[in-house]
């Protein structure tokens, strides 16, 4: 007899194994169904976490190489040790993902090991290395994620021309890096092994980096990542990618004079966003709708055109990021359970962890003008903060952007130290409806990097003190 749950859910990513505490939280017999050894999904395995990692990893490499001396640190020569850094991070990944089976185990949630596809709406098969097995459940949750997508004739290998998975476990540094896509994932990568001492060159269709940014910012960030000596190639598509014994020979053409030209590389970087990932679920067998992207189409009770069968995440529409999954995992929990569940998406902030990060959360200025909404601006460049000035790290600035009557809060772009921290503040005043006076009038300590929050609050009404 197979055996049957309250909610089972498959995937064990941030948006699935979320939901499944949730659900066992709210006293529900609960499973989670996961392919891979071991839980956390893309984001604890191979995305998020491992590039934190790295991320974090090869900035203490160039500060240790390039700044220490010049404040009075002297070391002897610092050289690289590679494999010893992926240990690291690989380290961080372990401790992460076993975490999760801790909860799980302390919430007794199953966890199932194998591949799962639908036999009908209440029955999901699952396949692991030996034996197909049966599991009965009243309610699903679809949490599959994403998986990269790559251009028209170019190949993955994960070896000389690689996904993010690739460029997160190189063996050696990369002599020549090109990287394809000036997304979040593409600078991200070009911070690390620039860095680590690649030559990175970045290609960009677009004529400005990371599409969707506020473009006061994405300007700034462009300036910044230049000055570290990464290299752009704005208006440029790529057309093709070919092997030529150990190099790769990328080819592009550019928009303003439309030439073909090729660049050598010694590995690629393919970083041109991400699809849904619903291959092999059979949903054909459960007639769950698909849009025209790939993604799984959900009421705003995340519920699909059959009626027990929920999809969160990565799978279904928005942006593709872990913070947005685990508050539809949670959300959806809470609505099986007959509760009222849900995500405010208008306050959902998206953090790009180079040096300095870049955070933003709701309205661009761009979007407002485009919707003609009327609104006021307060910028406060980081060269005037005290406590960015001590540690000389003065790039950038924030940007806060209010409706011009009621001054409440839109939007907030900061690129500056600490700011997928600092973009917190902004988020929770935006889920209280605050305006720029209730930032301005709130005590910021000093000296610290918020009180150019602060400082920009009080700019929407052109009264900073510092600047
Ligand atoms: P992305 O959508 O952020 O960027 C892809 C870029 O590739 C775009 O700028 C696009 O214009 C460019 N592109 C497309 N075709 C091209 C061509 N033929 N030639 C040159 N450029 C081309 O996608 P990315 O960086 O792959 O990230 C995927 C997803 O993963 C994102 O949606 C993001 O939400 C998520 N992610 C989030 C992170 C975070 O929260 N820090 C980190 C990494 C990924």
């Amino acid at each position: 007899m197979s055996e049957t749950f309250d909610v089972l859910v498959i995937g064990g990513g941030p948006g699935g194994y979320v939901c499944a505490i949730r659900s066992a939280q709210l006293g529900y017999k609960t499973a989670c169904i996961e392919n891979r050894n071991t839980l956390g999904g893309t984001c604890l395995n191979i995305g998020c976490i491992p590039s934190k990692s790295l991320l974090n990893l090869s900035e203490e490499f160039i500060k240790a190489k390039k700044n220490f001396s010049n404040i009075g640190i002297e070391t002897g020569k610092i050289t690289l040790n590679l494999s010893k850094i992926m240990k690291t991070k690989e380290k961080s990944v372990t401790i992460l993902t076993k975490g999760i089976e801790f909860l799980f185990k302390k919430n007794k949630i199953t966890h199932i090991k194998g591949k799962a596809s639908f036999k009908s709406n209440n029955e999901i098969i699952v396949q692991d290395k030996i034996a197909k097995k049966i599991y009965k459940a009243k309610n699903v949750v679809i949490a599959t994620g994403s998986i990269p997508t790559s251009l028209p004739g170019i190949k993955i290998d994960e070896k000389s021309i690689v996904s993010s998975t690739g460029a997160l476990s190189f063996d050696e540094v990369p002599k020549k890096l090109v990287i394809i896509g000036g997304g979040y994932i593409g600078l991200e990568m070009s911070s690390v092994w620039r860095r680590l001492g690649s030559n990175v060159t970045v290609i960009e269709f677009l004529d400005h980096i990371v599409p969707g940014m506020d473009k006061d910012i994405s300007t700034e960030f462009l300036k910044i990542l230049k000055k570290q000596e990464i290299d752009f190639k704005l208006s440029t598509k790529v057309i093709g990618v070919s092997k030529l014994g150990n190099k790769v020979i990328v080819n592009y053409t550019s928009k303003n004079n439309n030439t073909k030209e090729k660049i050598e590389a010694d590995k690629v970087l393919v970083a041109v966003g991400r699809k849904p990932c619903t291959e092999g679920l059979d949903l054909k067998k459960i007639s769950v709708q698909v849009d025209n992207q790939g993604r799984i189409q959900v009421d705003k009770n995340f519920q699909t055109s059959t009626k027990n069968i929920y999809a969160i995440g990565d799978v279904i529409k928005g942006p593709m990021l872990a913070h947005k999954a685990e508050g539809e995992g949670i959300a959806v929990a809470e609505i099986i359970a007959g509760q009222s569940g849900s995500v405010n998406y208008k306050s959902i902030p998206a953090v790009i962890y180079t040096s300095p990060e870049v955070a933003s959360v709701g309205k661009t200025e761009q979007e407002l003008i485009e919707e003609k909404i009327k609104y006021k601006v307060g910028k406060f460049p980081f060269l005037a903060n005290s406590r960015a000035k001590v540690i000389n790290q003065t790039d950038g600035m924030v940007k806060i952007l209010v409706d011009e009557k009621t001054d409440k809060i839109l939007g907030t772009h900061i690129i500056g130290p600490h700011a997928g921290d600092m973009i917190a503040e902004i988020v929770l005043a935006m889920e209280f409806g605050a305006s720029a006076e209730d930032i301005a009038r709130t005590s910021h300590a000093h000296p610290t990097y918020s009180e150019a929050i602060k400082e920009a609050a009080l700019a929407v009404d052109k009264r900073p003190i510092h600047s």
